[in-house]
């Protein structure tokens, strides 16, 4: 994996950029949480060295924020909604269909690192059951015609 990061780049945004100043981590973290879609082991390394800082600091502030994932992410986040209105009509199928298409589990992102797959228990449309979260665009009462449409469109 540290083949892919570029740690000239990580030295870039925290010295040029942010002054090497420990007061801008999380803002360093957003940007290499938003180059790499996650924030990659030795760019983390890297922070910490580059900003004098403990390591244990970068990842308690890496692991507070929902936003931050250690973990490779996808290029699109698809959230189903799992909450008791969208679960009685039809969430967990939904669901199901979405983790076969994929070939990954709820939680995991598809080796090409298209998409993520998370679940979530309420998205507050409950009348819109069932629905799903593709980045930041709603879709309601999903069933399978509108579901391989809003995946043909992601392709
Ligand atoms: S339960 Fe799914 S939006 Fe509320």
């Amino acid at each position: 994996m540290s083949g892919e990061v570029d740690l000239k780049q990580i030295d870039n945004i925290v010295k040029d950029k942010y002054e090497a100043d420990p007061e801008n981590l999380i803002h360093i973290l957003q940007e290499i949480n938003s180059n790499y879609n996650y924030l990659p082991e030795p760019a983390i390394n890297r922070v910490a060295e580059r900003l004098n800082i403990p390591l244990t600091q970068v990842y308690s502030v890496s692991t507070f924020y929902k936003s931050f994932s250690l973990e490779p992410r996808g290029k699109h986040l698809i959230t189903v909604c799992l909450g008791t209105a969208c679960h009685v009509r039809g969430g967990q199928r939904l669901l199901e269909k979405l983790e076969r298409k994929l070939k990954i589990k709820a939680g995991k992102t598809t080796p090409d690192r298209k998409f993520t797959l998370e679940t979530v228990s309420c998205l507050g449309c409950c009348a819109l059951a069932p629905v799903m979260v593709v980045d930041e665009k709603y879709y309601g009462k999903v069933d399978s015609a509108k579901l391989k449409k809003v995946l043909d469109s992601y392709e």
